[in-house]
């Protein structure tokens, strides 16, 4: 039995079977709509149309599932969150019932007014992506004109009113130069974490990836740059540093550890381990319309598939660190050697490494094709 099963059972329940420890977070894709149109968006490249997605009683009952599992925070995301009008509605309820509210937001929805009904409702964070310190630059990365103005007044206005504050600043060729000045723009902001987050290639940074892989200099550079900013920004702002897969020796345990830490449910009430579990042939999702959070979580076929340490192959298997980085990630695992139970090739470890490292170098000193912006095709 792994760490991600636990023994503790109550007492006089000696037949009840061990179940998965709760989870810690849930993601909310409350939509696929967006006003940006960032190249490296984690959703799906088949976006959810809004006709699809939950309605307000639907979202209101899994957040009453989601605490009654154990789950502690719960993150609203999209798309853009924002352009659901049920926010301010969902947002209450979970302060409500006592789970932490985060926002991911893109900002560029809300106004003034409507960030203090958020905080009325109880929100606890914010969480604002940026593209650049440079607007010209950001607008063109997003999609989106006039977009990067609107961030930074939505970044003033959550310091007048109060509330938590993270920067998010996904990192690419396209920015990683200006990083020391992104990186003085959020403190100037009064973010009290960012974070630097090289981008993840799935998703729609998978098919963008020629358009966004940095130099390993660049990112030596960018390394060096964060350090020295964590060590002179101590106490006053958090750094969260992602590091590209591609460049690594061991991967990052994605999420946590699959079906561990956090679970994600789309915006049609699909329930998935990580963003881009769709990509995973074979693999059956349950629906929040069709069975409790606390059965999915437990029983849930895509869920059991990669939980813990079974499943693993060598050299994962026997390696001292698979209670650590849990394999790395699936999903790349899948995108590069076409098997989703492979070891993740960001581990040196893994057949596939020289070959990701290769891909790697030889793209990121090829002149940058042009972003495919990430758009609902047409039907
Ligand atoms: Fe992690 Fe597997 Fe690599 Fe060990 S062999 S470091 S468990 S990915
Ligand atoms: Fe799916 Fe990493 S994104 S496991």
């Amino acid at each position: 039995m792994s760490e991600a099963m636990t023994d503790a059972r109550p007492q006089g329940a000696a037949e009840m079977p061990a179940g998965p420890a709760p989870p810690l977070a849930i993601l909310f894709e409350l939509s696929h709509r967006c006003p940006l149109q960032c190249p490296y968006c984690s959703n799906p490249l088949a976006l959810e149309r809004a006709h699809g997605e939950l309605d307000t009683a639907t979202w209101m009952r899994v957040l009453d599932e989601a605490n009654e599992l154990g789950v502690l925070q719960v993150h609203f995301s999209g798309g853009e969150p924002s352009v659901r009008k049920d926010l301010e509605e969902l947002v209450a309820h979970a302060a409500r019932i006592g789970l932490y509210t985060n926002l991911i937001t893109s900002g560029v929805l809300i106004d003034r007014a409507r960030l203090e009904r958020l905080a009325e409702a109880g929100l606890d964070h914010l969480q604002l992506s940026i593209q650049d310190s440079d607007p010209a630059n950001a607008d063109r990365v997003g999609g989106y004109k006039g977009g990067h103005a609107k961030k930074m007044a939505l970044a003033g206005w959550v310091r007048e009113i109060g509330l938590a504050l993270t920067i998010n600043a996904p990192m690419h060729r396209h920015n990683l130069d200006r990083l020391e000045d992104i990186i003085e723009l959020a403190a100037s902001l009064g973010a009290g974490r960012l974070e630097v987050a090289h981008v993840q290639y799935y998703g729609w940074g998978l098919k963008n990836r020629a358009a966004l892989m940095p130099t390993r200099a660049q990112l030596d550079r960018a390394t060096g740059i964060v350090e020295a900013a964590r060590a002179r920004l101590k106490g006053v702002m958090v750094f969260d540093y992602v590091v590209p897969d591609y460049y690594a020796r061991r991967p990052k345990a994605c999420m946590g550890g699959w079906a561990r830490q956090f679970l994600n449910v789309t915006p049609s009430g699909q329930v998935m381990p990580c963003h881009a579990a769709e990509t995973i042939p074979g693999l059956r999702f349950d629906n929040v319309k069709d069975r409790p959070l606390s059965e999915i979580w437990a029983q849930s076929e895509a869920f059991a598939r990669f939980r813990g340490t079974d499943w693993m192959p060598e050299p994962c298997q026997s390696c001292e660190r698979r209670e650590i980085d849990w394999g790395g990630c699936r999903c790349q695992a899948l995108a590069i050697t076409g098997d989703a139970a492979a070891t993740d090739p960001a581990c040196a470890l893994s057949p596939h490494h020289e070959a990701l490292v290769a891909l790697a170098e030889a793209e990121s000193h090829t002149q940058a094709p042009p972003f495919a912006y990430r758009r609902f095709t047409a039907e």
